[in-house]
């Protein structure tokens, strides 16, 4: 029936049209032909037989949430943001919003940046695409590997470059300064991530929280974590309200096997020692800063510094360059940065990562990579 066509025709262009004028910000307009293509189902639904009026409810349904959505939107969140804050503030945590390093601060580790941005942001961004192709959002991430590579710096940029709330929790600190409330300030943190949303709750050096069973535990401290546990598993299923939870470790094998079960932590991200390009480029960066260098052969010292953490790399450079100021305050000699300053360094600061410590982290993630995503 022609009839019919056209007005599904009028629909789906209104609807269009309406998708682009809530990506560019302008929810009154789309509100307004959300309302019209409402008005021209809802005509519909009157003249049509009792099988389609079960989907055309169904989709009037989805065009009403919609709707209300962008409303409740326009007047809601920033009063549930002051109303986070506050509760942030009094837990003792800070909160911050596009702040910290940029992603191109953060040297290297492409495919890693690739891998967060296509599991973790875009679902979140673009959550009804996400469904078309079965990917999932939402649920726990975390990131684990050897120290020093940049699982808390990247988290960082993550959160500046996505310009989402972003609650930073350590909870080695945390159990101290909440000694007593423990359970329930951990509910009130997440409550507060909710009513900040949309944010990034992110647990550093998450085994601190959950140390192993044998060893002792006060009987408040266990009942925290069990109040945490149920806490994430009725956060990740929960939609509408979009917090990404986070959390990285250096030592994954020693997280309680309950934390990184479906629904909570479920998902591990590996973020390995940087490569010879990545040390170059973190040497790189750091020179970008020093006014007073000569010619540096990035390409040989990222070859030399196998087995160097982020970190060392960054150390080595700043060592290097504290020498040669010494240098140039005491009038002992060459004043300017060079290759074979950074080189002479290497002998006293020591790469801080062995293979058999790679071998550990690699074991682990082939052991669990039939279990992640
Ligand atoms: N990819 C990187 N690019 C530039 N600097 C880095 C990188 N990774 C680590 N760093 C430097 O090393 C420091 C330690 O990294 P961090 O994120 O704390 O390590 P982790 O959390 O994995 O133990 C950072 O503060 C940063 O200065
Ligand atoms: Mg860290």
């Amino acid at each position: 029936m022609p009839e019919k066509n056209q007005d599904y025709g009028k629909i789906r262009e209104l609807l269009r049209q309406g998708i682009e004028l809530q990506a560019s910000g302008k929810k009154e307009d789309a509100s307004a032909l959300y309302e019209e293509a409402l008005g021209i189902l809802g005509s519909y639904y009157a003249r049509a037989d009792v099988f389609r009026k079960e989907r055309i409810k169904r989709q009037m349904a989805g065009l009403q949430k919609a709707i209300d959505g962008m409303k409740g939107n326009e007047k809601g969140v920033n009063s549930s943001w002051k109303g986070g804050e506050n509760i942030i503030k009094e837990l003792g945590l800070t909160i911050t919003h596009g702040e910290g390093p940029t992603m191109n601060q953060v040297a290297g580790m492409d495919e890693l940046k690739k891998e967060l941005f296509l599991k973790i942001v875009y679902p979140m961004k673009f959550p009804e695409l996400a469904e078309d192709f079965n990917v999932s959002s939402g649920g726990g991430f975390i990131l684990y590997g050897p120290p020093g590579n940049g699982k808390t710096f990247i988290v960082k940029a993550l959160a500046r470059e996505i310009e989402m709330n972003f609650i930073y929790v350590n909870p080695a600190t945390l159990m101290s300064q909440w000694f007593g409330n423990f359970e329930k300030n951990i509910s009130l943190l997440f409550r507060a991530s909710k009513l900040l949303s949309p944010s990034i709750l992110f647990f550093d050096e998450l085994d601190s929280l959950f140390p192993s069973r044998d060893r002792s535990q006060s009987d408040a401290s266990r009942r925290g974590v069990s109040q945490f546990l149920n806490e994430i598993g009725g956060f990740t299923s929960g939609q509408g309200n979009p917090v990404i939870l986070l959390g990285a470790t250096n030592v994954p094998w020693q997280l309680d096997e309950a934390v990184t079960r479906p629904g909570r932590f479920d998902r591990l991200i590996y973020v390995p020692p940087p490569d010879r390009s990545s040390r170059e480029s973190i040497v790189k960066n750091f020179m970008s800063a020093v006014s007073r260098k000569g010619e540096i052969d990035y390409s040989s010292i990222g070859e030399k510094t196998s087995g160097y953490s982020s970190a060392d790399v960054e150390y080595l450079c700043r060592h290097a360059c504290q020498n040669v100021f010494q240098r140039a305050i005491d009038k002992s000699g060459d004043d300017i940065v060079t290759t074979s300053d950074i080189i002479k360094a290497m002998s006293v600061i020591k790469p801080s990562i062995s293979a058999e410590t790679v071998m550990r982290y690699e074991k682990y993630r082939d052991l669990k990579s039939g279990t992640s995503v």
